[in-house]
């Protein structure tokens, strides 16, 4: 009986994927360590120091943690430069559409991010106005495949944690939403294919499976 619709951000409401595998690829060229997008897809979901453990996988180097916190900075500062030109048209087609008629159907609508940068891009898109609550990078401290951040999120909507749905498109994302006890939604063609309760390939398919808040979802 689902009353909540809890989205994670990168991957899911924008394309932030690709600029997040950009600048990761920018700083492994620099670094002459190699970085695929395979890779990539594992840093999905993950927090800003983990996926960089990931970037230097193939790195014979060992790196101490300042040089690291420094490669953290470095790619951040040069993903936030491609954020700054983001619009409301980098929106994906169907998002908001489909976020605007959950809305009027009575569903509540969250973030659950891993993003501490997920404000810059929500104000940026304009992706905040459909949102009741924020959860992100900068208000837990543990990162999914914990439940924190959909936890959060569901405790800022008020709203009981069996009663939310989540939709991810990592596979830490969609263990996430499980271990925090709901209806896991995978989403995307990427790790979460398959991973879910339910499984969507296009964001407009929400509006089939959630039609009448508290009332069963159509799988
Ligand atoms: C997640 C992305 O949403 O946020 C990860 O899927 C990223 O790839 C993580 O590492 C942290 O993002 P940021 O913007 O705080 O570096
Ligand atoms: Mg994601």
């Amino acid at each position: 009986m689902i009353k909540a619709i809890i989205f994670d951000l990168d991957g899911v409401l924008i394309s932030t994927d690709e600029l997040h595998y950009r600048a990761w690829k920018a700083l492994a060229d620099r670094l002459g360590v190699p970085f695929d997008r395979a890779q990539n897809d594992r840093c999905r979901g993950i927090s800003r120091m983990d996926s960089l453990e990931i970037v230097l996988g193939r790195s014979p180097v060992k790196y101490t943690l300042r040089e690291k916190e420094a490669f953290t900075a470095e790619k951040n500062e040069n993903y936030r430069s491609m954020l700054a030109s983001l619009t409301e048209s980098d929106v994906p087609e169907g998002v908001l559409p489909t976020l605007a008629l959950l809305k009027k159907r009575g569903y509540s609508l969250a973030l659950a991010s891993a993003s501490k940068n997920a404000p810059l891009i929500l104000e940026r898109t304009g992706l905040g106005a459909y949102l009741d609550a924020v959860a992100d990078g900068n208000c837990v401290t543990r990162s999914k495949p914990d439940p924190e951040v959909f936890l959060v999120a569901a405790e800022k909507l008020g709203i009981a944690p069996g009663e939310c749905a989540a939709v991810d498109d990592a596979l830490a994302g969609v263990e996430a939403a499980r271990a925090a006890g709901m209806l896991a939604v995978g989403y995307g063609d990427s790790t979460a294919s398959g991973a879910g309760d339910i499984n969507l390939e296009r964001f407009s398919q929400l509006a089939e499976v959630f039609t009448v808040p508290g009332e069963p979802v159509k799988s």
